[in-house]
């Protein structure tokens, strides 16, 4: 499949699961979140998303530049990546785990649990211009990023 990519200059999905080691005792678990440790970047932002309702679909935009990791803190939710080429679904449903996306990757969550926290860290600031919002013009900059 890589080499198959590798032929057509296509690069493959920008995305990795974070396994985050847990500090677990008889009195519960702990995380704890680093830059530069088990976050590859220096955090300046952190959101969390709740109480999405039933068959609320969110994201559904790429970034630029942005780098981010995605952890479900608490229930479910799925994720869908797509760099253009190549999609991918994703189920996280574990604190312990992070989902890092960099890159120009199209995003789209849902499927969330009634009691799902979504929590995101971010390299960067919000910003608008950082945002790709249409579809189309998502794939143009994708792929003639990545095209021979
Ligand atoms: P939106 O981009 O629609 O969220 P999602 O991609 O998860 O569906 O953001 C919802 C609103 O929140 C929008 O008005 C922008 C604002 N917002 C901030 O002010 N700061 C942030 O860091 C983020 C992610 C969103």
């Amino acid at each position: 499949m890589l080499e198959e990519l590798q032929i057509k200059n296509i690069k493959p999905l920008n995305y990795q699961i974070i396994e985050f080691e847990s500090f677990g005792d008889q009195r519960g678990d702990l995380v704890a979140l680093e830059a530069f440790k088990n976050i590859p970047f220096a955090i300046n932002r952190v959101y969390y998303i709740f109480s999405t309702g039933k068959n609320v679909r969110r994201g559904l935009h790429a970034h630029l530049t942005l780098k981010q990791v995605a952890i479900v803190v608490r229930g479910s939710c799925r994720f869908l990546l797509d760099n253009g080429f190549e999609k991918q679904e994703i189920v996280m449903d574990s604190p312990k785990k992070g989902l890092l996306i960099e890159g120009t990757v199209w995003r789209e969550m849902y499927n969330f649990s009634e009691d799902c926290v979504l929590m995101v860290l971010a390299d960067q600031h919000y910003d608008e211009s950082d945002y790709i919002r249409d579809y189309d013009q998502f794939l143009e900059v994708a792929q003639k990023g990545h095209r021979a």
